[in-house]
């Protein structure tokens, strides 16, 4: 008998810290390069079906935002199934066409009005989880004076359910806007760049998000330096010519080949979304893709146990000091 996606797949459950949400493992994230596939030209049919085959696997976490292209996508993907998802989207902070790194911070009102064109897109009543999108450090300060009560109020009105905020990682590698957002206590979902290539988070954000219960959202587990070969050997080769690693403790041609030989791992992909699932305090992996062969890879990967220690302690060993990379 020919096995279905659901057959072949088991999906683990956990508690989204303080929201008490119950999701997936596995989250689907609609951004990134893929964006659902959209980034390569697929139809709006063929995306729907990556969401459709995410749920039907057994995800019920699905990440978006307004800028990505893909929220009317998700929307006319859920159909009835819309109790069954806990929806993320996030919102930009900055007026159209200004810089999103320096941009001046929108209005409160503003913000509500984005938030209400998502509603119309996703269609749906109440956004689970919205997070303000791309926060820099030095536009933090501006995000809590102007935006954070209009959250409340878009969560008195039953618009939103929780809030969130997201790092710019790409160029804020070190966390920098998180640790001074989590002096405050807002946030109930933050999301954090982590890969095994920049850990850094488990010393400088994961511990206040458990003693704070704010759950944790993982992207960039893979990106493009963990899922592409040639990506990784320049960008070993770049670490190395900066002193940052040793060129010698790698394999030129495969760096990482040690994941599947040393580690249990059945690919590098496999490794890294297997290495961010067992981090303590990181609740969801995002996993973003336009292809559902690599979905259901993915969900297989971020449902198995642990790297081997030996591979743990040699991967700490050689990047656990890294703040300066996201894997972009
Ligand atoms: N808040 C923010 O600022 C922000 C920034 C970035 C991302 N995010 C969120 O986080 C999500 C996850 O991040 P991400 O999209 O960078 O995800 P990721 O899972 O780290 O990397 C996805 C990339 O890896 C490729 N890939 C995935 N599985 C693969 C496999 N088995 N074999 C080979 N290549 C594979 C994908 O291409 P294919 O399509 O070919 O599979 C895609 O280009 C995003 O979708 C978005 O929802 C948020």
């Amino acid at each position: 008998m020919q096995k279905t996606l659901t057959d072949t797949t088991s999906m683990n459950y956990t508690r989204l810290g303080r929201t008490g949400l119950t999701v997936s493992v596995a989250g689907l994230g609609c951004g990134g390069h893929s964006r659902l596939g959209q980034a390569s030209g697929a139809s709006e049919a063929q995306s729907i079906s990556v969401v459709k085959a995410a749920i039907d696997m057994g995800i019920n976490f699905i990440d978006t935002a307004a800028v990505y292209g893909t929220e009317e996508i998700v929307g006319r993907s859920l159909g009835n199934m819309r109790e069954k998802v806990v929806i993320s989207s996030k919102e930009q902070i900055v007026s159209k066409g200004s810089s999103p790194l320096e941009g001046e911070v929108i209005s409160g009102e503003a913000l509500k009005t984005r938030v209400e064109a998502s509603l119309k897109r996703l269609n749906t009543d109440y956004i689970d989880i919205l997070h303000l999108h791309g926060v820099m450090p030095d536009q933090y300060l501006q995000c809590r004076q102007n935006l954070v009560p209009a959250l409340y109020d878009l969560k008195t009105q039953g618009k939103i359910r929780f809030l969130g905020i997201t790092e710019r990682f790409i160029y804020d590698t070190s966390h920098k806007m998180l640790s001074k957002a989590l002096t405050d206590d807002f946030w109930d979902v933050v999301m954090i760049g982590f890969n095994l290539l920049n850990s850094s988070a488990k010393r400088k954000i994961l511990p206040k998000c458990r003693s704070n219960e704010i759950a944790a959202l993982c992207m960039f587990a893979v990106r493009r330096a963990l899922s592409q070969p040639d990506a990784l050997r320049t960008l070993i080769k770049q670490l190395s010519d900066n002193k940052i690693v040793n060129a010698a403790e790698f394999d030129p041609d495969n760096p990482l080949g040690f994941l599947i030989s040393e580690g249990g791992a059945e690919s590098v992909v496999d490794g890294a979304y297997r290495f961010c699932r067992h981090v303590e305090g990181l609740n969801v992996i995002l996993t973003g893709t336009g292809n559902i062969g690599h979905l259901k890879q993915n969900i297989a990967s971020i449902n198995r146990g642990p790297l081997q220690p030996s591979c743990l302690h040699k991967l700490a060993a050689l990047f656990g000091h890294i703040d300066s990379v996201s894997g972009e």
